[in-house]
């Protein structure tokens, strides 16, 4: 009976590969996602501290995990956590399982300084009594820029070792891809996003040493996902080397970077960014948030 059943509270378990396996089961089973790939890729963000009840035979019953997201937000740079893998078992929830792991990570960021609180949800309610609010995504639309300057252009693979070892350098010293607000680094779930979208494309522009992720939109127009190296390269001369003429353009972060004019339209879906700050630390105008940075 799982009203009987005896649980045990622990945290910053990830050291142990049976308490990891327990949490991937977790997860496997509420969203049908496979973190254990990320095993492949180098591991779980090594700043995760995880929350969570487990089972006397080591099943994890109900999990949030906190990790290190430094962010910049129009220009200032923030010290913000992500929170990631919310979830409680069927048989154990409206107890008050959530609540509690979602405290006890909340005082486990504000205890380390954490200036913010960021975490992506289709159930913003949820998170509202914990002091977050929502803050609309975009994706920028605008026509294709004229005189571009191509370069020359390797594909990456995923499947290459060698070529996520590539990935994995350009993201460690990656200049944020919008001032706006970006991610300031997120290695290991853009390896991770990058690794499950098969209709990503990864093209290296060789002499800017920039990865440019993109992606048909379903409309036709060129979707630009992301771009990461410690230097962007301008919107007209990404689509000059990638060869592409499209009529409009999808960009799905700020585009302050691209020397590109470019209209905000809010995003559809069920994806809602929540934002545990202070007013003055959210963002002033129309931001987005690359599909590669998603956690
Ligand atoms: C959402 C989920 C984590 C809640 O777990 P739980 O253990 O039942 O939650 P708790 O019992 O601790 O409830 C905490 C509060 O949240 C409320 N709540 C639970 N699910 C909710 C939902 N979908 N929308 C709004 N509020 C909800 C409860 O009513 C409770 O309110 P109270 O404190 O006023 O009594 C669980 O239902 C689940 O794993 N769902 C599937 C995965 C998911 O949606 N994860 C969150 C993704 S970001």
């Amino acid at each position: 009976m799982p009203g009987r059943t005896r649980l045990t509270f622990r945290q910053d378990y990830f050291g142990g590969t049976a308490a990891w396996l327990a949490l991937a089961a977790l997860l496997e089973d509420t969203f049908g996602i496979d973190v254990t790939i990320l095993d492949r890729l180098g591991g779980p963000d090594p700043s995760s501290v995880p929350f969570a009840f487990f089972d006397a035979a080591g099943a994890c019953i109900a999990n949030i995990t906190a990790f290190s997201l430094p962010l910049v937000v129009d220009g200032v740079f923030v010290r913000a956590a992500g929170l990631q893998s919310g979830a409680v078992r069927p048989d154990f929830r409206g107890r008050g399982l959530y609540r509690a792991v979602m405290q006890a990570a909340l005082d486990h960021c504000d205890g380390e300084g954490f200036e913010a609180v960021v975490l992506l949800t289709d159930t913003p309610e949820l998170y509202r009594r914990y002091g977050f609010c929502p803050m609309a995504l975009h994706r920028f639309v605008g026509p294709m820029p004229a005189q571009g300057k191509a370069g020359p252009v390797r594909r990456l693979d995923m499947a290459s070792e060698a070529d996520v070892t590539v990935l994995a350098r350009l993201l460690e010293g990656r200049r944020p891809v919008s001032d706006r607000f970006a991610p300031l680094r997120q290695k290991e779930m853009f390896l991770f996003n990058a690794a499950l979208d098969t209709e990503l494309r990864l093209d290296l522009m060789e002499e800017d040493n920039a990865v440019i992720a993109w992606r048909r939109e379903e409309d036709g127009s060129f979707g630009l996902v992301d771009i990461v190296g410690a230097h962007i390269p301008r919107l007209a001369d990404i689509l000059a080397s990638l060869r592409v003429t499209p009529s409009h353009v999808t960009v799905h972060f700020a585009p302050d970077h691209l020397g590109w004019e470019a209209r905000a339209v809010p995003q559809t879906g069920d994806l809602v960014l929540m934002l545990r700050a202070a007013e003055d630390l959210r963002p002033a105008l129309p931001f987005g948030l690359p599909p590669t940075a998603e956690f």
